[in-house]
């Protein structure tokens, strides 16, 4: 952390900024959703203030409303009366992590954020009331609406998509012919490993609900014969892994869980493991990543994990996970930082 050198008049702002966000927010996602920042975009800094209203079907007051907001964050800029989408309201309207991202602030946490002193002070995710009583989202997901889980869906799956490629080489390297999938979720790391080796077989292992989700989605993907599924609850001691497998996957998984529960799952992980299962544990850690944006981006996701997942987990730092591996009598045999360019590092695992 570097000494300080903020002026009194900017750390003011700052903290005004911090005092509105919730609303900023919410009249940037407005000004998207009603397609007003795309008409400011297409017109490509012609976009006559005043007429604004006119073309967009809006009142001229809600039009000023978002244009001075949208001003004053940076989202556009206003010259001689005309307007110009800035380079960004350029990503947010057209960068697939930030419409990702939006959405999923927007239809998953939102609402649910008012109850983050109640999760901090409970241990538990008193937001997640907002979509259903249940303890946490994971027994809920194939509850939740179409739109909510689908923000769900792009959200999870856009972190961890682009290092799959990379990753089935990595995983192959060591000829695996079955691989335990530990919160399959939807099956699409199972699917990817299905179209990647033609003799593999893969396990899914996921809360019963999930099971259900992905066992449907392996039979429409004609995957059927290829992948079996074991539903489990990996907090509970007494359900096992099974043994058998050549390698244990597990992805943007323990992530979900504090690290005492991160303890109990490797340590279920390893009485599976034979001296030859590997195991690979493929996270974006906090403190290896690139860019700034990627760094805010997952110690946000640290507090929705707070609010609705579950109240006790977040994204870590990588040798809080290698000590947990260490202390579940694994060893980090290899690591690969940053696959494919991807927020991802795989740490692969195995007994000592
Ligand atoms: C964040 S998703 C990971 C999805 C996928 N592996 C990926 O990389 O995109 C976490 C998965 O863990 C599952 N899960 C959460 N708690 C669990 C538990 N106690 N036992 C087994 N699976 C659990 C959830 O149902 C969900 O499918």
């Amino acid at each position: 952390m570097e000494q300080e050198t903020i002026s009194a008049v900017d750390a003011k702002f700052e903290a005004q900024k911090i005092a509105f966000a919730p609303i900023f927010f919410q009249a940037i996602v407005s000004m998207r959703d009603l397609g007003v920042l795309e008409y400011i975009y297409k017109k490509r800094g012609k976009a006559v203030v005043a007429d604004i209203h006119k073309e967009v079907g809006l009142t001229k007051y809600a039009v000023d409303v978002m244009v001075e907001a949208a001003e004053v964050m940076n989202v556009i800029e206003i010259i001689d009366g005309k307007a110009k989408v800035t380079k960004v309201g350029f990503y947010l309207l057209r960068d697939e992590m930030t419409r990702v991202n939006v959405n999923f602030m927007n239809d998953v946490c939102y609402e649910g954020a008012k109850e983050m002193r109640a999760s901090l002070e409970e241990s538990r995710p008193a937001g997640l009331k907002v979509f259903g009583d249940w303890p946490t989202v994971y027994e809920g997901l194939s509850k939740l609406s179409t739109d909510v889980r689908k923000s769900w869906l792009e959200f999870d799956h856009f972190y961890s998509q682009d290092a799959f490629d990379a990753a089935l080489e990595i995983v192959f390297s060591e000829k695996p012919d079955y691989i335990f999938d530990i919160g399959g979720n939807t099956g699409k790391w199972s699917f990817k490993v299905c179209e990647y080796n033609k003799d593999a077989k893969v396990k899914i292992l996921d809360l019963p609900g999930q099971i259900a989700m992905a066992s449907k989605n392996a039979e429409e993907r004609g995957f059927a014969d290829r992948i079996d599924f074991h539903p489990i609850n990996m907090l509970d001691k007494n359900q096992l892994v099974p043994k058998g497998a050549d390698a244990i996957w597990m992805s943007q998984f323990l992530d979900c869980f504090s690290e005492e529960e991160i303890s109990v799952i490797l340590e279920n992980c390893a009485q599976a493991a034979g001296p030859d299962t590997y195991i690979y544990i493929m996270e974006p850690f906090i403190d290896n990543q690139d860019y700034p944006a990627a760094e805010y981006s997952l110690v946000g996701t640290s507090l929705y994990f707070t609010i609705i997942a579950n109240g006790n987990s977040k994204m870590y730092k990588i040798q809080v996970m290698r000590d947990l591996v260490e202390k579940a009598g694994m060893e980090v045999v290899e690591e690969f930082p940053l696959i494919a360019d991807s927020y991802h590092t795989i740490l692969k695992c195995k007994v000592k």
